[in-house]
């Protein structure tokens, strides 16, 4: 039967055809420390397995009988189109996974017109990120101890060309990642702090992670350091970390221009419930004033699908992008996207919504439990 009709078996050399399958090719490319760094959370790592479950808790209601003969996923945030409402999220050190790191992924995020968010923890410079080819970008950004090495982040961004400032709000320490304290991972040297702070450099010219963070980030950080912000420059701030209605509140009256719902992929405070869980009560909290973004855990279409019924505007991904360039550099970055945008398309036909403003909280059935 195999020599009629020419069948072969499939193999994963023919490519991954999901998400998840990147995660294996990432797997077999990368040594166990590093991929336990990428792939892992903190302590139990219970939110890290229920930031994914939760999704699948959420059922869809789909429409009949819609024209979906043209399905359109743009949408846009802050002012700038996106081909679809999928962002990067900020993932630092990805020169650990492939040696083009972040400029391969800047290129395909813009080959795939979405916006990627920088991480401060970048392999490459911000300015070499920015130079690398045209397109929207946000600088993802830690308040340090030292003000002034945060402002010159901030007013470096902006020189460059990006256009907001995603500050992250979950880290006043690091979070405990056992994983890599077995495997005394170390981080490479950050070259966007170059000459800027004195950290615990390691002979081999990079940080222990921890020593890193506990020297420079800020746990007294608070709600005044985002007036701060806000003072110092003219680019929109988002605040990156939020889980509850309580800040989300706060947020607004903070003035910032948009939240994004994460427990920073499950690797800071576990037993954090999944962002998809607390989605709802952000954007209630928010009603409408800022855009609400969602992370952790989407990988699937439908995944994105749901966040939007449930009132996200995008959502951002973070390891899936990781695998996608140790699985294939840009290539790989590229097809993650272009994966997640086909399959969330396809939902979008399926579900009777040819345009993002088309899914409604109608569209999902929450607390989904097996009969
Ligand atoms: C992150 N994340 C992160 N967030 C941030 O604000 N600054 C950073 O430098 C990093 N670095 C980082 C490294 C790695 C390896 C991972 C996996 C994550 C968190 C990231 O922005 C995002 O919140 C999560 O990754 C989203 O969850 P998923 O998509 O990975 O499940």
């Amino acid at each position: 039967l195999s020599s009629i009709f020419n069948l072969e078996k499939y193999t994963m050399e023919d490519g991954p055809v999901n998400l998840r399958e990147f995660e294996e090719v990432a797997k077999r490319n990368l040594p166990k420390m590093y991929y336990d760094y990428f792939s892992g959370g903190a302590e139990d790592q219970f939110t890290l397995r229920e930031n994914v479950e939760a999704f699948r808790r959420i059922m869809l209601r789909p429409r009949i009988l819609v024209d979906v003969s043209k399905i359109d996923m743009s949408t846009t945030l802050l002012g700038y189109n996106m081909s679809s409402p999928i962002l990067v999220a900020p993932t630092g050190s990805q020169q650990l996974a492939h040696p083009q790191g972040e400029l391969a992924t800047a290129r395909a995020a813009a080959a795939c017109n979405t916006i990627m968010v920088l991480s401060f923890s970048s392999s490459y410079s911000l300015e070499d990120v920015a130079s690398t080819c045209n397109a929207v970008r946000f600088y993802q950004l830690y308040v340090f101890k030292r003000r002034d090495v945060s402002a010159a982040l901030v007013q470096r961004a902006e020189r460059n060309g990006y256009k907001a400032i995603v500050v992250t709000v979950d880290t006043p320490r690091l979070g405990r990642r056992e994983a890599d304290i077995k495997n005394k991972m170390i981080i490479p040297r950050n070259s966007n702090l170059e000459g800027l702070i004195s950290v615990d450099v390691d002979p081999a010219g990079g940080s222990k992670l921890e020593a890193f963070a506990s020297e420079t980030l800020d746990p007294s950080l608070s709600w005044k350091d985002i007036k701060w912000l806000k003072s110092i420059t003219k680019l929109p701030i988002m605040v990156k970390g939020i889980i509850t209605a309580e800040d989300a509140r706060k947020a607004v009256d903070a003035g910032v221009s948009g939240i994004v719902v994460s427990n920073h992929g499950a690797r800071q405070l576990d037993y954090t419930p999944p962002t998809i869980s607390v989605l709802d009560e952000v954007v209630k909290a928010v009603s409408g004033v800022v855009p609400v973004l969602l992370d952790g855990g989407v990988r699937r279409g439908t995944d994105v699908f749901k966040a939007l019924a449930l009132g996200a505007k995008a959502v951002m991904i973070g390891r899936p992008v990781v695998y996608g360039l140790a699985a294939k550099g840009e290539h790989g970055v590229r097809s993650v996207i272009k994966m997640l945008q086909n399959e969330l398309e396809l939902t979008m036909a399926l579900a009777g919504c040819p345009a993002v403003g088309d899914i409604t909280r109608n569209h999902v059935m929450i607390n989904y439990e097996r009969p």
